[in-house]
């Protein structure tokens, strides 16, 4: 996924939703139109979703008019995120008037949560599957074809799809996610996402390090180890600690980056996402001790007041986050920070609101997500406070923490102007065919002129100037 403009990622991840192409490895005479939507877990599994099907003979399209199994990967996170695959299925029943035969399913979140819902009762589906019934969707799709309805749903405590080879999807061929968990344990009381995704488990180590060396092969030069937690990432270890099998190595998330840092120099690594409550020290050494482990890191805060946090039950403080960032800066110098900001939580009083703020000038951000608070369904919050702050309150305290998030993004890259990063060279800019553009370590895009620069290399880019979202440059020989 080009991300070029930040500022588009401002504004949220379920803005987002493409449609997908699959490679045609085993042409098929169905054909498969997979659009995703939600946080990179999503379009990782998406990318298992379509190498499953791809093995079924499926080949997939960029036309819906021409395909015959429409699937959306749906995200549950906020009420706008639903409601925008709402009116998707609407649009695309219109379509199925044309084409009687289209199969029309719902994967993901969204699935997950309503369940038979959307099937049954607003009778926009054929086909639903929850993030860890993938494997049956060419079952699900034989019983669609024998005229029935196909609903699974069913939550897994093993399923990490560690065997399956993702197909990659709108792939730049430089950049690839690897799942590193599923599920989360953590029940903060805003989200939905442990009803959606269920619990927690980590995948077999060895399948993580073989994926990156496979994406290495086919000329990759960078990978994302994704999960909702990475820091409580754990292979052969329990909760409390102890190792279970002696006779095989106990891996953390720490122990686990650097396993996949030692695959090769030439192969960048990020995560996400981290959470203050379970960040180590250790994770920051390893950082710091790897050249190719990028210094950059999303520390999710939500809110910078500890009542709120309490309330949210995110685990810490506010001493704490700012110790850990502390913890961070002290160990990794340079490192990029980014953060989620909730405004207007349940109860959440001005005084408290301003908290956030003043949180944000204490660390000054290069980057944040930042939403209103939107009750879900099920969850904690939604059973026992009250969703009692206005619209309009949630929207001004938003709008408010983007404008100092758009002055600090600003100030952090000005200051940048002079300097030399090494930049991994993702594509060609969307607004010039004339300029490159790629990231730091730091996660920040940079655009520079292309010379005789490629695609999948790493250049040494002299910033010269900058705008909130994007610095600006120019290549100054190879890193
Ligand atoms: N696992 C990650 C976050 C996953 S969801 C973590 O714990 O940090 C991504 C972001 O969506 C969250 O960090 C939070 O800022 C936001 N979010 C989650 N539930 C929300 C809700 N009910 N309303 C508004 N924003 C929400
Ligand atoms: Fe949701 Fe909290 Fe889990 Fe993140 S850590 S996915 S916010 S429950
Ligand atoms: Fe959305 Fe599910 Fe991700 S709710 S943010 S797609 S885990």
């Amino acid at each position: 996924m080009e991300m070029e403009n930040n500022t588009e990622t401002l504004l949220g991840e379920e803005l987002q939703g493409s449609a997908t192409i699959l490679k045609d490895e085993r042409p098929g005479t169905k054909k498969l139109y997979l659009e995703s939507y939600g946080c990179q877990m999503n379009f990782s599994d998406s990318e298992i979703v379509a190498s499953i099907l791809n093995k079924e003979g499926f080949e997939t399209t960029n036309n819906v008019e021409e395909a015959n199994v429409v699937l959306l990967n749906t995200c549950a996170i906020r009420d706008n995120a639903e409601q925008r695959v709402r009116n998707r299925l609407k649009h695309l029943n219109a379509e199925k008037k044309k084409n009687p035969n289209l199969t029309i399913g719902v994967l993901g979140c969204m699935a997950e949560r309503l369940k038979s819902q959307l099937l049954e009762e607003e009778k926009l589906v054929d086909l639903v599957a929850g993030p860890d019934a993938y494997r049956s969707l060419p079952q699900l799709i034989g019983e669609i074809e024998d005229g029935r309805k196909a609903v699974n749903v069913l939550l897994s405590r093993e399923e990490t799809y560690a065997d399956i080879s993702p197909v990659r999807l709108d792939s730049n061929g430089v950049s690839a996610f690897i799942s590193i968990m599923r599920g989360c344990d953590n029940m903060c009381s805003f989200c939905v996402v442990p009803f959606t995704r269920g619990r927690e488990r980590s995948r077999d180590p060895k399948s993580i390090v073989s994926e990156a060396k496979q994406l290495l092969e086919k000329g990759y030069k960078e990978v994302t180890l994704l999960g909702q937690n990475v820091d409580s990432y754990r292979w052969n270890i329990t909760k409390k600690g102890e190792v279970i099998n002696p006779d095989e190595e106990a891996v953390s998330f720490a122990r686990l980056m650097e396993l996949v840092a030692q695959v090769s120099p030439e192969l960048r690594i990020r995560f996400s996402t981290s959470h203050p409550k379970d960040l180590t020290e250790d994770v920051a050494r390893v950082m710091a001790k790897y050249e190719n482990i990028c210094n950059c890191i999303h520390l999710p805060v939500q809110s910078g007041n500890s009542e709120v946090l309490k309330k949210m039950n995110r685990g810490y403080t506010r001493e704490w986050y700012l110790d850990r960032m502390n913890m961070i800066r002290r160990i990794v110098p340079d490192v990029g920070m980014s953060t989620d900001i909730i405004t207007g939580f349940c109860g959440e009083t001005e005084a408290q609101h301003q908290e956030t703020l003043s949180l944000m000038e204490e660390v000054k951000f290069d980057f944040a997500y930042m939403f209103k608070y939107s009750e879900r369904p099920k969850t904690l919050a939604e059973r026992k406070f009250e969703d009692n702050i206005p619209e309009e309150t949630k929207i001004k305290r938003l709008n408010e923490v983007i404008a100092i998030q758009m002055q600090h993004s600003l100030e952090s890259n000005k200051k940048d102007i002079g300097k030399i990063f090494k930049v991994l060279i993702e594509g060609t800019s969307k607004k010039s065919e004339e300029q490159l553009f790629g990231r730091n370590s730091q996660n920040k895009v940079i655009v520079f002129p292309k010379e005789q620069y490629k695609k999948k290399e790493y250049v040494l880019v002299k910033v010269e100037d900058c705008t909130a979202a994007t610095l600006k440059g120019k290549a100054v020989g190879y890193a």
